[in-house]
C-alpha cells in the first residue's frame, strides 16, 4: 500500500480535482484505491456525494472528524475501516475491472479538530511534550496501519490548502507527495515556500525522534519524497501550452523539484460540472479525447514515478 498526499499551500490549484481523477482512473485500471478527504471544505467528498446524502448518511458519524475525536492518548488507535464508504455512482463505472474506489469523507467542522490538535501540541516546549508531539503527528499513520494489509494498492490524501497540523500529519503518513500547481508566479513562490516548510517540519520531527531515541517502538524518521509538481489549469494555444507559462515551468524546475511532463489543461466545461454528477470528469462520457489522453498520460507518469521512487529507497 502506497500512501501519497496531494498538497499545496494554495487553494484552487486543482488538488481535489487531481485526487479524484487520478484515484478514479487507477481504480478503473483494476486497482484498489482509497481516497481520504482532509479538507474542511470537503470538496473531494462532494465530488462523490450530494450534500443532502452527506448530511443524511455521513456527517453524524462517518467522517474523518469523528475519527480524530475518538482518539484517546494511550488508548487503542481507533480503526479507520469503519469510516470507509464506497461511492456508488463512481464505483458502478469502475467495478467491471475488479478495481474499487473508496472514500473517507471529510466534515465542514474539521477545522475544530485542527485547533484541538494544535492545542495538544502545546507550542514552545517540545522536549517536554514529545508524547503529545508524536501522538498528534503520527495519528494518521497509526490510523492507516489499522487497515487490513493488502486492502488497498494506493491511498491518496487530499490535503487542506495550508501547512497546518492536519497537513503535517498527512506528510508524516505518506511515502510520497504530489504537488499540483498553476503555472503562474504566485504558485512558483508558493512551491518554494512549501518546500522549505516541508524541510523544516521533517528536520524538527527527526530531531524530536532523536531526543526520544529510547521510545519503544522507535519512531521512524521522516523522509517524505516529492513525486513531482503537476501543472494544472494550463492554457493551450494551437496544441501547445501558451508560451507565457514556460518561464514558470522552468522556474519550478530550477527549484530542484521534479516536474511532471504530463500537464492538465484548463477546461471549465469538463471540470466545473463534475461535482454535480458525483463523478470525476475522467469517468464521464462527455470527456474530450484530448483531456482523456492527458489524464491517462498523467496517471501513467504518476504510477511510473511511484515505481521509480520505490526502487530508489
Ligand atoms: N483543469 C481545470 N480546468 C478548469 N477548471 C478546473 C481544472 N481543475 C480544477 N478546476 C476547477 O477549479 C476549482 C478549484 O479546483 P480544486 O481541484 O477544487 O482545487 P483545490 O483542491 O486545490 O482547491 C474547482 O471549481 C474545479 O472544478
Ligand atoms: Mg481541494
Amino acid at each position: 500500500m502506497k500512501v501519497v498526499s496531494v498538497m499545496n499551500y494554495k487553494g484552487g490549484v486543482g488538488k481535489t480535482t487531481l485526487t479524484a481523477n487520478i484515484g478514479a482512473e487507477i481504480a478503473r485500471w483494476g486497482k484498489r484505491v482509497l481516497l481520504i478527504d482532509l479538507d474542511p471544505q470537503a470538496s473531494l467528498t462532494f465530488s462523490f456525494y450530494r450534500p443532502e446524502d452527506w448530511r443524511a448518511h455521513l456527517a453524524e458519524g462517518r467522517t474523518i472528524k469523528q475519527w480524530f475525536e475518538a482518539w484517546r492518548m494511550d488508548g487503542p488507535v481507533p480503526g479507520l475501516e469503519v469510516l470507509v464508504t464506497a461511492p456508488t455512482v463512481a464505483n458502478s463505472r469502475i467495478a467491471h475491472n475488479g478495481g474499487r474506489l473508496d472514500l473517507i469523507a471529510s466534515h465542514l467542522a474539521l477545522g475544530d479538530v485542527e485547533m484541538d490538535l494544535a492545542a495538544r501540541l502545546g507550542g514552545a516546549q517540545i522536549h517536554r511534550s514529545t508524547r503529545h508531539y508524536f501522538d498528534v503527528y503520527l495519528r494518521l499513520a497509526a490510523g492507516l496501519a489499522t487497515l487490513p494489509g493488502r486492502l488497498y494498492d494506493l491511498v491518496l490524501i487530499d490535503c487542506p490548502p495550508n501547512f497546518g497540523v492536519i497537513t503535517r500529519s498527512a506528510v508524516a503518513a505518506s511515502d510520497q507527495l504530489l504537488i499540483p500547481a498553476r503555472p503562474d508566479e504566485l504558485s512558483t513562490l508558493g512551491i518554494d515556500h512549501l518546500q522549505s516548510r516541508l524541510r523544516r517540519f521533517t528536520w524538527e520531527f527527526n530531531q524530536v525522534a532523536d531526543l526520544q531515541a529510547d521510545l519503544r517502538p522507535a519512531v521512524k524518521k521522516l523522509e517524505p519524497m516529492i513525486l513531482g509538481v503537476v501543472f494544472t489549469m494550463v492554457q493551450y494555444y494551437g496544441g501547445q501550452p501558451v508560451s507565457a507559462l514556460r518561464p514558470y515551468i522552468a522556474q519550478t524546475r530550477s527549484l530542484g523539484l521534479p516536474v511532471f511532463d504530463a500537464m492538465l489543461r484548463e477546461s471549465n466545461k469538463h471540470f466545473a460540472g463534475a461535482a454535480r454528477a458525483q463523478l470525476p470528469a475522467i469517468l464521464t462520457e462527455q470527456l474530450s479525447r484530448e483531456l482523456a489522453w492527458e489524464l491517462q498520460s498523467l496517471v501513467e507518469e504518476f504510477l511510473k514515478r511511484i515505481r521509480t521512487a520505490n526502487h530508489g529507497s
